[in-house]
């Protein structure tokens, strides 16, 4: 699996320029659906049927495409360029970086000579140097997007890259469409766009699909961390299953579903209540009129920056769990 991981994480992908992991997964999935089509969004909905007839219902599973980015917003007569955050980018992720363009053009951040002492600089204080001297010869245009340009690597059992957030979930999904024999539930599995500016593509691949259960696969922060916040999330201790975030309530009898599978298999896992950040979850549980929800997160450190942390042990903890998911009823109490 690492090589899918490493595939994803190095693809470029910021929201709305989802194209080229789009291309990549549809090209993995392929020979492991049974149809597959991309929405007016963007949106790859892969279908695989159910192993048994009558399927038992819908189920949608979910990952996001979109990586955190930033785009140009005014470049000025020296060539430099300065730009808007796409999603949640903090500026001491940034200073010192690289990010790299759609064209492959890579540019360093710098930041104005006064803030380099000792105060956070704002955004705005910052800029792209991508080697222009004025706009003429300038490689990229006002709205172009960057997203960090970072390599994967692995070490004992972690696996660090940009991106992470959510190519790890797309990666779980592809390596579940891989390996998956036994489903009840004729399987929706949505690659979705633009989470990271607000759940776009979840929203509108929900309404199409009509799910009568959504799960969501995506990164959840730990509390492992020197100074860390008090939170119960740590590092190889297993997938963590989602209670709370700062957007929704997980639906409580699918949460308990799924922390009795792992129990009654032996998968680790843990109970994770997230004070900020929310996921595709959020748009499904809100389709239409309601639909059951819940989230599988693979505990993720220095999230949002240019070298996310997880655990391969976490990894296949949720690849574990979801290959159980799908072959017995789920039951959501009442
Ligand atoms: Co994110
Ligand atoms: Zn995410």
């Amino acid at each position: 699996m690492e090589e899918i991981v490493r595939e994803l994480t190095e693809a470029y992908g910021p929201s709305g320029a989802e194209g080229r992991v789009r291309k990549l997964i549809a090209e993995r999935i392929a020979p492991y659906v049974d149809e597959q089509r991309v929405d007016a969004l963007g949106n790859l909905i892969a279908l695989k049927r159910a192993s048994v007839s009558p399927a038992a219902g819908r189920l949608m599973l979910a990952a996001h495409m979109d990586e955190i980015g930033l785009i140009v917003s005014y470049i000025d007569e020296k060539g430099f360029l300065r730009f808007h955050p796409v999603g949640g980018v903090f500026p001491l992720t940034l200073l010192g970086g690289r990010v790299v363009f759609e064209n492959g053009t890579l540019g360093v951040i710098g930041i104005e000579e006064r803030w380099r002492e000792d105060k956070i600089p704002p955004l705005e204080k910052l800029f792209i140097d991508v080697g222009a001297t004025s706009p003429a010869d300038c490689p990229v245009r006002v709205g172009d997007v960057a997203g960090f340009h970072r390599p994967f690597f692995a070490q004992g059992t972690r696996w660090v890259g940009k991106a992470m957030d959510d190519r790890i979930g797309c990666a779980v999904l592809v390596e579940f469409l891989r390996q998956v024999k036994e489903s009840i539930y004729d399987l929706y599995v949505v690659f979705t766009v633009q989470e990271e500016i607000g759940l776009r593509g979840a929203a509108v691949s929900a309404y199409g699909v009509e799910p009568d259960v959504a799960i969501a696969v995506d990164i959840t922060t730990t509390g492992d961390v020197p100074e860390g916040e008090k939170m119960a999330v740590e590092l190889g201790k297993g997938v963590a299953i989602k209670v709370k975030d700062s957007g929704m309530i997980a639906h409580p009898g699918l949460r308990r579903h799924m922390v009795q599978m792992a129990e009654r298999t032996g998968i680790p896992y843990q109970l994770e209540v997230l004070r900020r950040g929310t996921t595709d979850a959020y748009a499904l549980q809100v389709s239409r009129e309601g639909v059951p929800a819940g989230v599988l997160s693979v505990p993720t450190r220095y999230a949002h920056t240019p070298s996310e942390m997880v655990d391969q042990r976490d990894v296949r903890a949720a690849l574990d769990l979801l290959l159980r998911l799908v072959a017995q009823p789920i039951e959501l109490g009442n």
